[in-house]
């Protein structure tokens, strides 16, 4: 187990869901970007650090078929034992810096990251966190990220961030991706803090919407 793993193991095994520093209760922040994306039947949602978030939850009672990734096998373990055996969940213990299964390639038809890109600091690991977004999304497809904004705190969960602009999020996604909603959102943590975000919401050129 890498030193990063265990330190989020650490984490969901030592807190309860409600004492997480970025718990939500209610997922609405990201479903407003979600709902009202033209929803393909059985469309297949890829969460990168999908931790134990809610919207979990919520994306399954829409109908989507998901595949939660994380680095931390508690938390799998975590969100598995909460949902249950669902024939349309895949966990996948997974670091998305490093490549993701060849099987994914063009499998995803919305990518949504809140809280887990960045904590990718070394320029290799982002590159290859983009390398494996570009790499599942297919044509017409959605991105939805959701990062600490660059008024933002500078550390999250004991870690340090690399903290996103809109701007950075657009060049990072390269000319394959068009901008289609973003906004600052100040999410306020379990502690009372408040911590800004940005979102920005991307569609990847192509025939299919
Ligand atoms: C701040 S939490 C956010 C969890 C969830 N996205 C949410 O909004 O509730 C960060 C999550 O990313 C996971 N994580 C951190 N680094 C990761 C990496 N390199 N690869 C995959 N997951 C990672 C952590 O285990 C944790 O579940």
């Amino acid at each position: 187990m890498t030193t990063r793993a265990a330190h989020w193991d650490a984490i969901f095994a030592s807190k309860k869901d409600t004492e997480l520093g970025w718990h939500e209760n209610d997922v609405s922040q990201t479903l407003k970007f979600i709902d009202p994306l033209p929803q393909q039947e059985a469309a297949t949602v890829f969460l990168p650090g999908a931790g134990t978030s809610l919207l979990v939850d919520a994306l399954l009672n829409r109908g989507y078929k998901l595949i939660l990734s994380d680095i931390s096998e508690v938390a799998l373990r975590n969100v598995g034992q909460r949902i249950g055996k669902h024939e349309h969940v895949t966990l996948l213990h997974h670091d998305i810096a490093q490549p993701l299964p060849a099987s994914l390639a063009f499998a995803v038809d919305l990518w949504i990251d809140r809280a887990v890109l960045h904590f990718l600091l070394s320029e290799n690991e982002i590159q290859g966190y983009f390398a494996n977004l570009h790499a599942a999304v297919r044509p017409g497809g959605h991105v939805l990220l959701a990062e600490f904004s660059t008024v933002g705190a500078i550390k999250c969960a004991g870690l340090e961030l690399h903290r996103y602009s809109l701007e950075e999020m657009s060049m990072r996604l390269g000319n394959d991706f068009a901008l289609i909603a973003s906004e600052e959102h100040t999410y306020t943590n379990p502690s009372g803090q408040p911590r800004p975000y940005i979102y920005g919401l991307f569609r990847k050129n192509g025939a299919r919407s």
